[in-house]
């Protein structure tokens, strides 16, 4: 019988393997962390330090200001936290970013004090942190802005607070969700014309009447330049977005669009010069957006993550299989796997160098290396085994690293599948698609391929399920290409 105490350790082994792994964020240098700090702590002193300024300062105001300059700091750690676990692959210019804007708001606050409306203080930057950094780090950060103010909140209406409020969450949920710069430019007409109404109904009517004329259009005029303010900073944030796009390596949706266009020069060049490859890309795109779709992943990501995946084929297109015409194999001719192994593996390498060039964002380019993994080279590693040649697996394996996230652990999926798919015979059933759909997904499991990238179970019989409806989908219509069982290398 089995031993009660290993019979645990299995079910806990079974049990954290079922659960969704956790991912660390990435490393922060400590100068980074040190500037990021000393930004945090200006902060809290310009959000506190009138509280010092009274006449006959006393040991409880001093109290008081100490609290407040703490609570400051914490909500600022809490800010950093909340963005570090929404992004885990944010870096210390995102966040620099994100503290920057609040330590410029604060700034404007001191500046200004209640004179300027909140809405134009608050609003664009919700905008700027909802397209770069999602929108449960926008809201967060609104909060915190709304919040904490350095003059008394009382100098302020408190109908525009609530104004502000739901301007800039509706902002910060609708920002991370939109995919166009037009879309961009309604909403920043559209905001302003609610917030004009909502001021116009909460506050216009609440402090004046119709019969004093002078004193209606007095704060409609002012509610009302408020508002073309607000849309005037509206309209020139959207300008400059591209600009901290570049600066702060943000991957708004737009930009994600703007990459996915078919027509970029890169793309333009795969399809010319490495026709198969180009197919290839389009039949993964279509596996992995419908698995993404499935799990309720990053769709625009992964649908152009898989766009420049294997566009380091572009160095050499007739060494990889779906470029040749089937009459004469590079490969076969230098007769070497090593030096086979070594093209393959320089997918990855001139992937990486085009990234670069061409100004790709880390988050797609972490696509190149990472759809490959620690893969085995298994049609080479064959080869030298045959010859029977010296070597290390190691040699045969790519340098990695293993997909860090659920989209760049699909497109390793659907890169597996879409050969095999591909080489399936036209009058397949479902049952026999799924199980080789299966057969290569449990071998990237058993590999340890998947152990970063948290996707669950569930999540992987899901993914399995949608690239099975896929291939009923496509297989009417689909292309073979010579491809035999021992050589579905990519
Ligand atoms: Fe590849
Ligand atoms: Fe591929």
């Amino acid at each position: 019988m089995q031993n009660p105490t290993s019979f645990l350790k299995k079910f806990n082994y079974f049990w954290k393997r079922s659960q969704f792994p956790e991912q660390g964020p990435i490393q922060i240098s400590t100068i980074d962390k040190l500037i990021i700090f000393l930004i945090c702590t200006v902060i809290s002193i310009i959000s506190s330090y009138k509280r010092l300024l009274v006449p006959n300062l006393e040991i409880s105001d001093v109290f008081y200001w100490g609290v407040n300059f703490a609570e400051v700091l914490f909500i600022c750690g809490f800010l950093i936290l909340v963005s570090r676990k929404e992004n885990p692959n944010i870096n210390s210019r995102q966040i620099l970013l994100i503290t920057s804007l609040l330590l410029i708001v604060q700034l404007i606050k001191n500046i200004f004090g209640p004179g300027l409306s909140p809405l134009s203080i608050i609003v664009p930057p919700a905008l700027i942190i909802s397209q770069g950094m999602g929108t449960i780090t926008a809201l967060a950060w609104v909060s915190i802005a709304s919040i904490s103010w350095p003059d008394s909140i009382i100098d302020i209406n408190s109908n525009l607070i609530l104004i502000t409020l739901i301007c800039s969450g509706f902002v910060s949920v609708l920002g991370g969700r939109i995919r166009s710069r037009a879309q961009l430019l309604q909403l920043s007409i559209f905001v302003p014309i609610g917030a004009f109404v909502s001021q116009w109904v909460l506050i216009g009517n609440e402090e004046t009447a119709l019969v004093d004329n002078q004193d209606f259009f007095s704060l409609n005029g002012q509610i009302f330049s408020d508002s073309l303010l607000l849309a005037i900073i509206m309209l020139i944030t959207i300008l400059f977005i591209p600009i901290f796009e570049s600066i702060f390596g943000l991957l708004t949706k737009a930009r994600l669009l703007e990459l996915a266009d078919k027509e970029k020069p890169l793309i333009r060049r795969l399809s010319k010069e490495a026709p198969g490859t180009f197919e290839h890309t389009l039949l993964i795109c279509g596996l992995a957006e419908e698995a993404t779709r499935m799990i309720g992943g990053d769709i625009d990501l992964v649908k152009t993550g898989s766009l420049y995946h294997d566009i380091g084929k572009l160095h050499a297109p007739n060494w990889f299989i779906e470029n040749q015409d089937g009459s004469n194999n590079p490969h076969d001719e230098i007769d070497d796997p090593f030096k086979s192994a070594e093209v393959l593996q320089a997918h990855v390498d001139e992937g990486l160098k085009f990234a670069r060039k061409n100004r790709l964002p880390k988050p797609i380019a972490n696509f190149i290396p990472e759809h490959q993994g620690t893969l085995k080279m298994g049609y080479f590693l064959h080869k030298a085994e045959e010859k029977k040649l010296k070597f290390n697996e190691s040699d045969f394996r790519y340098k990695g690293p293993i997909p860090q996230s659920k989209e760049t652990a699909i497109l390793m999926l659907a890169d597996g599948c879409e050969a095999a798919l591909r080489a399936m015979n036209i009058n397949a059933s479902d049952y026999e698609a799924l199980k080789t759909i299966s057969k290569i997904v449990t071998s990237r499991q058993l590999d340890g391929q998947l152990d970063d990238s948290n996707l669950s179970k569930g999540e992987i019989f899901l993914i399995k399920k949608s690239f099975l409806n896929v291939w009923k989908r496509i297989r009417h219509r689909r292309i073979q290409y010579p491809t035999t069982k021992n050589n579905t290398f990519s």
